[in-house]
């Protein structure tokens, strides 16, 4: 079949099952509406994928009495607005895709035909488009962190107790990026009006479902004070366009919940150890160390804690045996035996964790090494699975010998909560011998000069002028470029004529990570944090492997995605497109995610290198952390992606780190990521850079700075904002052949970086 008719099929049947569907009216408004239908790829293989991921990165916090699953034909009440005003996805690049349709609670519960209260459906639907009530959209940067929960008559609470058995209560967040969470009610906290809601319906229900329809993770104080009111808590995230019918899918059973918590919920704010140094203008000093998340609070605040990482219910039970453990050379493996032994068919997720011997170095009482999941396993039967790890997941970072090493003493492994093995050394093992890095007592400069590029043998790298040597190291300039498919984030490579007439093509990218972000219909895909609590590498990479598709589909070449920086703190306001607090959790969900776009021949871009963890003045914030708190947490979880997922492209962070901006930094983009971890692609910048000059070379200042980290291109590559066309600043070629200037061998090295990448794309 011809590629076209190919993609008519493809559109048709999209186009089926949107109208096969039964949306609501409130569901099928697209943003701006604008496209026409014809502008969609997306196939019935990937809305499946997107709605099985979407339910199975629920997380099942709480189900007394088995009050879940629900039967379809026993009518519930839905309470709360969001059953039509859901939140999708989180706000900004990162979220602001246009699905061709998206279902809401309401249409999940219309497809999956079963018994739901519809007078007070349509009390809702009439007070959500009530003027008085609307949703306010907002603008950049000022989203809504939530709608005002719409008070109801306690006649409306009674009149649908008298048919409905249970209730369903929804409450929903979002923030973004330029948008942090902020500790008031309607962001971390519920707000009055949904705690009267709740109290409400819990006064006429014997049974009150909570779904938590969020991005981030908030206050759950409430769920702890009134736990004898609440039946059921799920976390629903925000699961993008198919949401409604992966919740409906979890409430009925036909996907049995098996998402695991990629963050710990603390019962309070304070209790997470980030929160006296997170939200600054200027720095923020990591006073946490290492200790982030569970790491912190197994060691140090154990009764601060209300749900663990990696928890979350079934409607099943599990038994975990050991079969085998093997420790060989490095590699620790684990083979088990999963047996279902409840009465609903599921999936387990086998999380191993080391627990390391305390020495020199304060260690956490243990460390997440890797993950595995089940097949689904009928009731009654077993499937075996190995996990398996290395010495690299259990060493430790020691900054006196710049290595990761393994300290003496006995090496603990376990599986979900059963002890499967250990390995004991009596000396001290080097792992990873690195070099000191990103820190301020580095010689910078000696280094920098002591591994000045060679000029290259290649004769057409060295035939290109000095202006298209230059034209690489930059984007076309805007947002949008008309060299690629409308809506695209920016241009690089043959952004000028004389470089088109050479053979080197525009390179076009588009955001993610929640799908393509572009001015077409395209798959919008549950958020980072949602597929991280699905603990399932392969799903992930195969529902990106269709990304792919649509990026080959549409001329894209650069995914701006996986969004990968830690969840070091609850607020900030992008956690909805990072995975996890852990980062080798973020580290191999990033990697599949790259493995699957890059299936397509496309390139994948992980972001942001690294460090940014609030939004709060992202352009000047200081990320200040030790040496050993980098290597072990946040350049970790990009170490593991980079290592494992091999991506062709990665973006830089807007902020400092150590004093040093992501995107004129050296160690990061060349020590580190290159020389030590054998990175081999582009390094984008984050949209735009500050203007600097170098503390080591004053002579060099923006992109000739930049160029010498090798930061390769500048996106979307003019600093006015405003070029509409590629235009010279002149930063990079001004100290050109000048003692102490920018060299031609770094121009080429970076040229031969983007043409390196050109030959890697199909
Ligand atoms: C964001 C990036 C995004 C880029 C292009 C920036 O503001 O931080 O994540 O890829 O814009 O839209």
């Amino acid at each position: 079949m011809g590629i076209k008719k190919l993609v008519n099929k493809i559109v048709r049947s999209a186009f089926n099952v949107v109208l096969g569907s039964k949306l609501s009216q409130k569901s099928v408004i697209v943003r701006g509406g604008k496209y026409a239908l014809e502008a969609s790829y997306i196939d019935e293989e990937e809305m499946a994928l997107a709605r099985l991921s979407a339910a199975e990165g629920c997380v099942l916090l709480k189900n007394k009495d088995n009050v879940l699953p629900l039967n379809p034909d026993e009518e519930i009440a839905v309470f709360g607005r969001c059953q039509y005003d859901y939140f999708y996805v989180g706000y900004g690049s990162g979220g602001d895709v246009n699905p061709p349709y998206r279902v809401n609670i309401i249409d999940g519960l219309n497809n999956a035909e079963v018994l739901y209260n519809k007078k007070l459906a349509e009390k809702y639907y009439q007070l959500v488009n009530d003027k008085n009530y609307v949703a306010d959209e907002g603008f950049w940067g000022h989203w809504p962190m939530s709608h005002p929960e719409i008070p109801l008559d306690e006649q409306v609470v009674i009149d649908a107790a008298q048919t409905s058995k249970k209730a369903v209560v929804i409450i929903g967040r979002a923030a973004g990026e330029d948008r942090e969470n902020t500790t008031t009610q309607g962001s971390y906290y519920l707000t009055d009006e949904e705690r009267a809601l709740m109290l409400q319906v819990s006064n006429y229900f014997d049974d009150v479902i909570v779904i938590l329809n969020i991005g981030n993770i908030i206050d759950m104080s409430f769920f702890a004070e009134y736990e004898n009111k609440i039946s059921a808590i799920l976390i629903s995230w925000q699961g993008g366009m198919e949401s409604g019918n992966a919740v409906c899918d979890v409430l009925y059973g036909k996907v049995n919940p098996c998402g695991k918590l990629a963050d710990t919920i603390a019962k309070a704010y304070f209790d997470y150890p980030s929160s006296l140094n997170f939200g600054n203008l200027e720095y923020n000093n990591y006073e946490e160390g290492i200790f982030v998340g569970y790491r912190y609070f197994e060691k140090y605040a154990k009764n601060d804690v209300l749900y663990p990482f990696g928890f979350g219910l079934s409607y099943s039970e599990f038994k975990i045996e050991l079969i085998k453990f093997e420790a060989m050379f490095g590699f620790y493996s684990a083979t088990i035996k999963v047996t279902n032994e409840g009465k609903y068919p599921g999936k387990e997720v086998l999380q191993m964790y080391c627990s390391q011997p305390d020495g020199r170095l304060p260690k956490a009482e243990r460390v997440l090494t890797d993950f595995e999941k089940t097949d689904i396993i009928e009731p009654g039967q077993s499937e075996i699975i190995v996990v398996n790890t290395n010495n690299q997941y259990i060493a430790s970072y020691d900054e006196e010998q710049s290595a990761f090493i393994l300290e003496k003493g006995n090496y603990k492994f376990f599986v979900n909560d059963v002890e499967v093995g250990e390995y004991f050394t009596d000396e001290e093992i080097i792992v990873d011998q690195c070099e000191k890095a990103l820190t301020k007592d580095v010689d910078l400069k000696s280094r920098i000069l002591e591994r000045m590029p060679e000029e290259p043998d290649d004769e057409f790298i060295k035939s290109l002028s000095d202006k298209e040597l230059e034209a690489l190291t930059r984007g076309q300039g805007m947002m949008n470029s008309k060299l690629g498919v409308a809506g695209n984030a920016g241009a690089f490579g043959g952004v000028i004529k004389s470089l088109r007439d050479k053979g080197i093509r525009p390179i076009i990218c588009a955001d993610g990570p929640a799908g393509l972000r572009l001015s077409r219909y395209c798959a919008l895909l549950a958020c980072g944090t949602a597929l991280a609590c699905t603990f399932d590498k392969e799903l992930v990479e195969s529902l990106y492997a269709k990304v792919g598709n649509e990026m080959v589909n549409w001329g894209v070449d650069v995914f701006l995605g996986p969004g990968m920086n830690i969840h070091r703190n609850p607020l900030c306001g992008r956690n909805f497109e990072y995975f996890s607090e852990d980062p080798v959790l973020s580290g191999k969900m990033a990697a599949a995610v790259v493995k699957g776009i890059q299936s397509s021949g496309k390139a994948a871009c992980p972001k942001h290198f690294a460090c940014n963890n609030q939004e709060v003045n992202r352009n000047h914030n200081d990320s200040r952390l030790s040496e050993r708190t980098l290597r072990e947490i946040y350049l970790r979880n990009f170490e593991i992606c980079v290592r494992e997922g091999r991506p062709k492209t990665i973006m830089t962070s807007y902020n400092k780190i150590n004093g040093v901006w992501a995107h004129y930094n050296y160690d990061l983009a060349t020590t580190v990521l290159r020389k030590q971890w054998g990175f081999s692609g582009v390094v984008v910048t984050d949209w735009w850079m500050r203007r600097a000059f170098s503390p080591e070379f004053p002579l060099l200042e923006d992109n000739a700075y930049r160029v010498r980290a090798q930061v390769d291109v500048l996106m979307p590559g003019d600093m006015s904002r405003v070029a509409t066309k590629y235009k010279s600043d002149g930063s990079l070629l001004k100290t050109l052949g000048q003692e102490g200037g920018i060299k031609k061998a770094e121009l080429y090295r970076t040229a031969s970086n983007v043409i390196r990448l050109l030959e890697r794309l199909s």
